[in-house]
């Protein structure tokens, strides 16, 4: 599975099925070809990533690195995407990724418009090297550009109907609804074609 990091990366699956787990590896492999991550880290499941050095602060100086902040609330969310988007479009030498994990918890469906610096990000940020990452529980509850914005869709086992109807653009719901824990489908748009991985 090859990942270019300025593009986008969308993984859904149900709860427990391997999500986090595959964006930490997916993460140790880019680490040397990124000069920065930004880890919106809502449920903290990340503080193993501080053996990287990471600070907890938004007064980052944004060279190098990564950097993980806890966002306990909708505020902490809106300050992260605003302080990300504004220092990181005003730089020339861009490798970043921003992961969110787990995004559902605060944009809703057709929810983008309340939170314009995400927004941005979202549709704009590729231009500036930025890519997004994003784990998602229940698809059919987030906005429905950020699975349409997103260049790789990696989907793990999911049974409700209404997600399995949100994803079926991009992968086919009866194998994802079949999927064992932890196996999961990878959709590239740029080779238009799914892929189907064994566990990590
Ligand atoms: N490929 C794997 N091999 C072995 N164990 C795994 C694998 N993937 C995940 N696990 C384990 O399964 C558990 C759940 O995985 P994980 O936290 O990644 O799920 P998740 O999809 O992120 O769930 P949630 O939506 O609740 O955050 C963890 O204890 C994790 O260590
Ligand atoms: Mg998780």
């Amino acid at each position: 599975m090859k990942i270019s990091s300025s593009k986008r990366l969308t993984i859904v699956g149900k709860t427990g099925k391997g999500k986090t787990y595959l964006l930490r590896n997916l993460l140790i492999k880019v680490l040397s070809r990124t000069i920065l991550i930004l880890i919106c880290d809502i449920k903290h499941d990340y503080h193993r990533i501080r053996e990287m050095g990471k600070l907890e602060t938004f007064n980052f100086d944004l060279k190098s690195g990564v950097f993980r902040y806890k966002v306990q609330n909708e505020e902490d969310f809106r300050r992260f995407n605003k302080v990300v988007w504004q220092r990181v479009s005003s730089r020339k030498n861009r490798r970043v990724i921003v992961l969110f994990d787990e995004i559902s918890m605060y944009i809703g469906n057709n929810q983008l418009a309340k939170y314009p610096f995400h927004k941005k990000m979202l549709l704009m940020g590729r231009a500036y090297g930025i890519g997004l990452w994003y784990a998602i529980q229940r698809p059919a509850l987030v906005d429905k550009s950020i699975l349409s914005q997103s260049s790789y869709i990696i989907s793990f086992q999911m049974d409700d109907l209404r997600d399995l109807s949100a994803i079926s653009a991009y992968v086919n719901p009866e194998e994802i609804r079949k999927l064992k824990p932890f196996w999961y489908l990878y959709y590239d748009d740029s080779a238009d074609k799914v892929v189907k991985h064994a566990p990590v």
